[in-house]
Formats: structure tokens, sequence, C-alpha cells
């Protein structure tokens, strides 16, 4: 070891391993730490593994013509930021950094065409077989299915008819399984099909009723919903269902028009993609004047035969609301918000997300994650405070971290990295948030709580932003930039206060935490801007909130933005019964001289003391976990979240066993109106199994 990582340097190790809990530990050593092929002895431990990833990334920089001395600075860094459990990246770049396996980037798209292969390798047995690729290296992988033809279509080539979409994501789903991601991960999808679709309800019943614990089990799926449609829904309009095949009209420009009327086109952002798509074919339809109306579209393509018929939304949406109460899925992404927000859009249209749903990517784009843990950066005895510096200096180095992925990543095939490449997306998030709102004695479900995740997102957003530029005046723009095309999402962030609006939230964040807080609203965005402009930008996004479901275990917190799951619980293992009790819980009942270990047990029996009148009400109020937590609490820490953030924010709705479908389709409807971006829900006890499992506490 002296040759890898320096003389002697592997003896200071063992120090910072016991920052590890008993769980990171576990996890650690079943999964992530390098053994011997052959004698299956361990050949690291987790400083090791922390030292190869950060050698293996700051390597890189060589490529940029750096220093020996400035890799060494910039390897420390990234090696402290890790092994101290400030920033974790995800669980691909912590396995495969220095080995054989390359992928490093957690989330990936594929594109699905209607033939079974094609030139392009999009293909849908293209496809499946870059789906395998992709999963046997840990990766996840989404795919909108919504260009296949129908169940019951006319197959040309053997005069037969077509399965539809739905049998062809089964194929998708047993590959899954049979890849097992190398023993190490399981494989996990996203299925989108969009709502015009005109198999769209077999698309929705796929995983409900009966099917719910026996198909698509390696599957979340995704209704992909549009403005249009969501007002539909709400005046209880009729929608039509279209077929996509009806989009090749030999001799006519009709095409064109049905699919448009698939995107509804009331957006701008649609209008705009038209314009510079006729540019680019240099087509007769310059003219402004064609951007048609969704009217217009409509009439061409019902003329044409591709809507297949006319259905209430309401009806379809109250499907939706019944599998997803049943379930938990489908969950629904809204597209118009996705495209609306997504910086770059004069790519074209993202219609899918990686798995759990921090990712909306166009076709091929991969995206690497790593996510800091706040706990840490809460500081203070008998005052605490946010180390708000401390912060920016880890978000500086975990977005160089991110960008070196991609270039030190071995891409499964051409197509992704250079769909990686164009637009260098990368993905910083966070976890432990619940954690650092108990240490700063803020109640997870308080408005006090939404305030300063708007608040520290915003903070985040624009060190993470400026990171970016900065590494842009050292290493160039991502190669798709386009300095006057690009868009800012802050233009279109909605204010704090509409976010209460919308639930009908009536009151207004304390004195305490303005003050908290108040740096935040002296960064500048108009100067930043001015800076993207003259710098240029490294990374067409630079934020997304991931689960965390196995980095949190690591660092020993809390996962992503999500309350508490359960404060004590029992735990059988082979050698007997333990029980374990959240830390900081435990700190809590010290306080109040209540750590005895008839207390613990009463508490780990249920994993809660909201209900228990017992304990005193800072307790109680203080650590609500997940059931307890109202849905309309849940929702506004996603759409917080979301108000700064250029891709996704991951977070289940979780609901109480006894909720009804009403609750499901209220948070839906909310979640549209407050600009998020995919919603998904879990009512407890709905399905026997999950499709992925968050660690090993489940
Ligand atoms: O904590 P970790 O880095 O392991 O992952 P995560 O934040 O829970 O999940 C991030 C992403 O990894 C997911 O959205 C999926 O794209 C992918 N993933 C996967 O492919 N298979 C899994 N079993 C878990 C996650």
């Amino acid at each position: 070891y002296n040759h890898v990582y320096g003389k002697g340097k592997w003896k200071d190790f063992d120090q910072k391993d016991l920052l590890l809990s008993y769980n990171a530990l576990k996890v650690l050593e079943a999964r992530y730490l390098l053994k011997d092929p052959n004698t299956l002895r361990y050949i690291e431990t987790p400083q090791m593994m922390f030292r190869r990833v950060a050698k293996f990334l700051s390597n890189v920089e060589k490529i940029y013509g750096k220093s020996e001395e400035e890799i060494h600075h910039i390897e420390e860094k990234f090696y402290e930021k890790m092994s101290e459990l400030k920033f974790l990246p995800n669980t691909p770049t912590l396995m495969n950094s220095g080995t054989r396996l390359g992928i490093l980037s957690a989330c990936f798209v594929l594109p699905v065409k209607d033939s079974m292969t094609t030139s392009q390798g999009d293909g849908i047995y293209d496809t499946l077989r870059a789906m395998a690729l992709v999963h046997q290296q840990g990766g996840g992988t989404g795919f909108d299915f919504s260009e296949l033809r129908p169940k019951g279509d006319i197959v040309a080539s053997t005069a037969g008819v077509a399965s539809g979409p739905v049998s062809f994501m089964k194929i998708f789903d047993v590959s899954t399984d049979v890849v097992k991601q190398g023993g190490k991960r399981r494989g996990a999808n996203m299925g989108v099909m969009h709502v015009w679709h005109s198999d769209i309800e077999d698309f929705i019943h796929a995983k409900t009723g009966q099917l719910k614990d026996v198909q698509l089990q390696n599957f979340n799926i995704s209704v992909g919903v549009y403005d249009y449609f969501m007002d539909k829904v709400e005046k209880g309009e009729e929608v039509p269902l279209i077929t996509p095949r009806k989009t090749k009209i030999p001799g006519t420009d009709h095409d064109y028009y049905i699919v448009k009327a698939r995107n509804y086109m009331n957006e701008e952002w649609v209008q705009e993609e038209i314009l510079s798509e006729l540019e680019e074919k240099g087509s007769v339809y310059l003219d402004e004047s064609k951007i048609v109306t969704v009217d217009e579209a409509l009439y061409i393509a019902e003329k044409e035969g591709a809507i297949i018929r006319w259905i209430n939304a309401r009806t379809i949406f109250d499907e939706i609301v019944k599998g997803a109460w049943d379930g938990g899925d489908p969950g629904l992404l809204f597209i118009d918000e996705i495209n609306r927000r997504h910086p770059v859009w004069y790519l074209g249209k993202i219609q899918a997300t990686n798995p759990c749903g921090e990712e909306p990517l166009l076709s091929w784009e991969s995206c690497n994650l790593g996510s800091i843990n706040l706990e840490k950066f809460v500081k203070g005895e008998e005052k605490v405070y946010v180390d708000w510096d401390g912060l920016a200096d880890t978000i500086k180095y975990a977005v160089r971290l991110l960008d070196n992925v991609i270039d030190a990543n071995r891409y499964p095939l051409k197509q992704v990295e250079d769909g990686t490449k164009r637009t260098r997306k990368v993905g910083l998030g966070v976890m432990g948030l619940a954690r650092m709102l108990i240490k700063l004695g803020i109640p997870y479900d308080s408005v006090d709580a939404v305030y300063f995740s708007y608040q520290l997102s915003k903070f985040i957003y624009y060190h993470a932003f400026k990171a970016s530029i900065e590494l842009a005046r050292e290493k160039g723009s991502f190669p798709a930039y386009d300095p006057t095309r690009y868009r800012e999402i802050w233009d279109s962030s909605r204010p704090f206060d509409y976010l209460l609006s919308v639930t009908g939230i009536n009151e207004t964040p304390s004195t305490r935490i303005k003050e908290l807080t108040k740096i935040v609203d002296s960064l500048d965005f108009s100067a930043l801007k001015k800076d993207r402009i003259t710098f240029g930008l490294r990374n067409s996004t630079v934020v997304s909130i991931a689960p965390t479901g196995t980095i949190s275990i690591i660092a020993g917190t809390s996962s992503s933005i999500e309350p508490l799951f359960a404060l004590a619980f029992i735990r059988n293992v082979a050698v007997g019964k333990f029980m374990e009790i959240d830390p900081l819980f435990l700190d809590y009942l010290r306080r109040y001289e209540l750590d005895n270990s008839e207390v613990v047990k009463k508490v780990a029996e249920t994993g809660t003391v909201a209900e228990n009148p017992f304990m005193p009400s800072t307790i109680r109020k203080l650590f609500r976990t997940a059931h307890e937590v109202s849905p309309e609490f849940h929702v506004l820490h996603q759409a917080a979240w979301q108000q700064w953030n250029d891709s996704g924010t991951s977070k289940t709705i979780n609901l109480r066993t006894e909720e009804p479908p009403e609750t499901v389709e209220k948070v839906y409807m909310i979640a549209w109106k407050l600009g998020i971006k995919g919603i998904t829900i879990y009512r407890d006890k709905s399905k026997s199994q999950q499709v992925i499992y968050f660690g090993i506490k489940k």
C-alpha cells in the first residue's frame, strides 16, 4: 500500500474510520470494499476506499495540464471531504473508481424507438442490451415507452399484431432480474408513458391490483402529464388518446402536426423548440405563423386517424390516483415543468427521468450524483448555528469532483459518452436534512423548516452554480453551451410565500429562522448571471436531490430531505436481537433523564413518540417520523428544494395506511401547482415489497 497511497500514509487511516457507524461498516464490507477475487479477502479499509476514489478522480486533472502539486492538493481536498463524511459521491463512483468496472454514474435515460433494432442503436432490443450493460455496473435506467405502437396495432413486416409497450416493459423487467448488477446492486428502472398514448390505461394498471406484487417489480412507473391535461382534469373535460404510429404519413407534413398534437404545444418552450427545429430543417414553415395551435394540430391528428378515442381526463386521473393509493404506482411526471425549467431546453424535449426521478434527462444522457451531509454543518454547543463557510467550501470541491467523474467515467456505449459529454450534467444533492433540523431545534413539519429548506437550497444552488462558472474559466464550458439561449432557472423559481399559499397555510416564518438564514438574502444572482455570460458554465445542470439510500447509511445520517423514518427499532440478525436507537434521539432522552431501557424498549415497539403522552412535548414535536408528518409538509419540502434545483427532487410522500385515495388526489394536484417536476406517494403497508431497498433497514 505504500506504493498506492504514499509511504506510511495508510497508518493514519484507522483514526477516521472511527467516524463510521456500525451500519456504515456493515454496508461497506458487504458491498463496497474491494476484495481479492481469488482469496475473497479484503484488500482495502474504508479510508483506503476514500483514498482510491480521491486519487482516481483528482488524476484526471492531468488532462487539463495541472501540476503534480495542484493535483495533490485537489486529491487531499477530495479525500478530506469524503473521509470526514461531509460529502459522498453516489454508489457507482465509490464502488467502481479505479477498478475494472468503469461506470461511475447512477442515472441514465435511454431512447426506445418503435422498431426491433435501428442503425442508431435505439430500437427496442438495442436498448435492452444498453440497459443490461448499465445495470451490470450499478447504474439505473429510465425510458419513455410512448413511441411504441399500441397493443393490437399492425406490424407491417410480419402482418402480425403488436403486443404493445407494456409487454415490452416486461422483457426489460426480466432482463433486470437476470443481470442483478454484478451481485452488488439490484437494477432499478423508471418506465414512463405519456398520457396521450392510447395504451395509457394498460400502463396505469400494470402494477395495480393482483399485479402489484408480481409484475414489473424492477420498475417504478410514471405517467407523463402536461398542463393541458391537468387543466382538463380540473374542468372534467375530454382529452384525445393518440397512437404514436400514425405519425409517418408519406408525402404529407401531417406527421408534424400529429407530433405537435401529442406535445399539446401550449407552452412557450415548445414553440421555440418548433422554431429552431424548423430552422434546422430549412423547412418551408420558417414563417412564424406556422406555429400551430393545439386545436389545429388536433384537427389534423383527428383527420388522419391518429386519435383513437377521446376520454374524460378525470377518468384517467382517477385511475392513476387509485393505482398509486393501491400500491405506490404510477407516479406523475410534469413534462411541461420539466422542460420549462430545463436550462438547455434548446437541445430537445425531455421525456423521461432516471429511476427515482431526480434526473430528468435527454435520451443517452447520464448523470453522476453526490450528496452533502448537512448534519456536519451545524455547529455550536450553547447556541447552535450553520457553518455557511464550511458548507460553501464543501460545495466547491464537490462540484469539482462530480465534474471530474465525467472525464474519469468509462462509458458503456459511445452514444452515452457523447450525450453525457455534450451537456456535462452533474447532480449535487444533500442528505441529513432531518437531522440538521433536529440539531437546530426546528420541527420538520413547521413553516420554519420549509423556509429553512428554501433558503438552504438557494444557498447551495448559488454556490454550486458559482463553482461551475469557476470550472468553466479553468477548463471551458460544456460543449452544448449557448450563452444566449441557456435559461437560468431562478427566473422561474417560485417565491416562498407562493408555496405556502398553494397549501393554504397561513403562517409566517419566525424571526429566529430569518436571522439564522439571513446570509442567503445577500446572494447576488444577477452578478452570478453576468459571470456566467462572461466566463461560461462547465455543467448544464449542477444540482439534483437524490434519495441517498445507501450513501446516507455510510454517512450515518438521515436520507436526503426526508424526515426520520423511525426513532428506535429492533433488528433481528443471525446472532440475536438488537435494539437500535437514533443517537440524536438518545441525546434528547438523556437531557430529560429518560434514557433508560424501559423507555427505549417502548419506543422501539412503535418507532415513534409523537403520540406518547408521557414524552416531553419538545421531543414529541422534534422527532416526528415520516408517517406523522402531514402530506402537506412532505410536499412543501419537496417544492422548496425544487425551486433551487435545475434537475429533479426525489421524494417519497409517505402516507399512513388509513389515508383515503382523496389524499393522493390532493397531493398530486398540489404538486402540480407547486411546480414540482415529479411526484410519488407511498402508503404504508400497501405493498409487500419495495422496488428499491433503501439500505438494510427494510
Ligand atoms: O445512495 P446511493 O448513491 O447508493 O443511491 P441513491 O441516491 O439511493 O439513488 C440514486 C440513483 O441510483 C437512483 O435514482 C437510481 O438511478 C440509481 N440506483 C440504482 O440504479 N439501483 C439501486 N438499487 C439504487 C439506486
